[in-house]
């Protein structure tokens, strides 16, 4: 009977959530599958570009729940989240929490679990940057604190983890969700021609050298009008050289308008576009020349497509992107930045590899993790 069998709840709140779900509700709902799985979206991210526009790329069921809470302080967004999660949990009654990633909502969603003692599994587990100035970081922390059962994309989690006192047996290192979906998606990708078309940019942006795709959204980036000021005149210097492609989030949109900062953009080759949904961003950048970015997601996904990625942040919480991929830190320093961006248009830059379980396999390998955990057997179109 469907009500006997064990029901996950899962929760998204933002965007890269949405990326992260999308083969975790496939593999749960599969034929077969032992588990119920429910979706609670807490309406973090609301607009269409950064809500609708997923679900449907990326074929995530409607939510079952929305909990609209929209935007606010991170004590509003939080506490949120937590007084509409918890009503929710009263009515939905699930038998586990699936959270994923480091955004507001979940560790919102992962502190009423706990206390409700609701068992909470943590996809993304033990990526550590060790600077708690970055909200994130301490969404992350504080999420595996409370977490029963932690999922991990690289090895340098485990030790992170372990040093915090999780015990071993809570740890499984499973591969990464984020590139099932990109593996998933690759050949719908939107031709990076079309894309450039649909928003009135030349096809020669793809003859040499190409094109540089660009994303900025940390606070650290772009709250400081001084800090964004910088960045966007090396940027802007740059685009001589390469053109430049910047799909502007609506935090980072804002912080331009307000500082007066746009005609940094128009003067220069920088071309801002709308937030785009998954499948152009991903054909844009698998045709790129490099990537250059502040995003944990896109440092992962450069590594996967093997394009270059030059990572403005002094910090990431993903070295594996650095130790194995094509992944460079260069912080917001001009002379770091141009260093960065000059070797890759004259060398190539790094090569990189594609890490280990970054196989489009990690959602099924949580299922067999949580079958095996609740002791339910997997059906065989799951196991196969
Ligand atoms: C959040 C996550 C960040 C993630 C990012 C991806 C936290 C702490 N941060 O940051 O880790 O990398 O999402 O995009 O959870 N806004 C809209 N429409 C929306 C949502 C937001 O216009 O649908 C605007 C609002 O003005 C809002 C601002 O963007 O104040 C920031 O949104 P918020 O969800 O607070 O954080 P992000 O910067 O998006």
């Amino acid at each position: 009977m469907a009500s006997e069998r064990f029901h996950i709840l899962c929760v998204v709140g933002a965007r890269p959530n949405f990326i992260k779900i999308a083969p975790l509700m496939r593999e749960l709902l599969r034929n077969g599958s032992p588990f119920r799985a429910t979706l609670v979206h807490t309406g973090q991210h609301y607009d269409g570009a950064m809500k609708a526009s997923f679900f449907q790329q990326l074929d995530i069921p409607e939510p079952d729940l929305d909990l609209e809470v929209g935007s606010g302080s991170h004590a509003v967004q939080t506490a949120q989240v937590m007084i509409r999660f918890e009503d929710a949990l009263g009515r939905l009654r699930p038998d586990l929490v699936l959270v994923v990633g480091d955004v507001n909502s979940t560790l919102a969603c992962a502190l009423v679990a706990a206390k409700l003692g609701v068992p909470v599994a943590h996809v993304e587990a033990g990526l550590r940057s060790f600077d708690r100035s970055m909200p994130e970081e301490v969404n992350r922390v504080l999420t595996d604190r409370l977490s029963d059962l932690l999922f991990i994309t690289e090895r340098t989690a485990m030790d992170n983890l372990l040093r915090e006192g999780i015990e071993p047996a809570q740890i499984h290192f499973v591969g990464n969700v984020m590139i099932d979906t990109l593996r998933h998606n690759l050949p719908r990708a939107t031709p990076a021609v079309k894309v450039l078309a649909d928003h009135g940019l030349p096809e020669k942006m793809l003859a040499e050298p190409g094109y540089a795709v660009l994303t900025l959204h940390r606070p650290s980036n772009v709250d400081d009008p001084a800090v964004l000021a910088r960045l966007l005149s090396t940027l802007a210097e740059l685009s001589e050289r390469v053109p430049v492609v910047f799909p502007v989030h609506p935090r980072t949109r804002q912080r331009i308008m307000d500082t007066g900062l746009g005609a940094k953009l128009t003067q220069h080759r920088i071309f801002g576009l709308p937030p785009l949904g998954y499948l152009e961003l991903l054909g844009l950048m698998r045709q790129a020349r490099l990537v250059l970015t502040d995003s944990g997601g896109l440092q992962e996904e450069s590594t996967a497509l093997g394009v270059p990625c030059v990572t403005l942040r002094e910090n990431t919480e993903r070295p594996v992107t650095i130790e194995e991929g094509t992944n460079v830190l260069v912080g917001t320093s001009p002379a770091k930045i141009r260093q960065a961006v000059d070797d890759i248009l004259t060398t190539g830059g790094k090569r990189g590899r594609v890490p280990d379980l970054w196989d489009g396999y990690a959602a099924r390998r949580i299922t067999e993790v949580l079958a095996h955990w609740t002791g339910l057997t997997l059906g065989a179109s799951t196991a196969a």
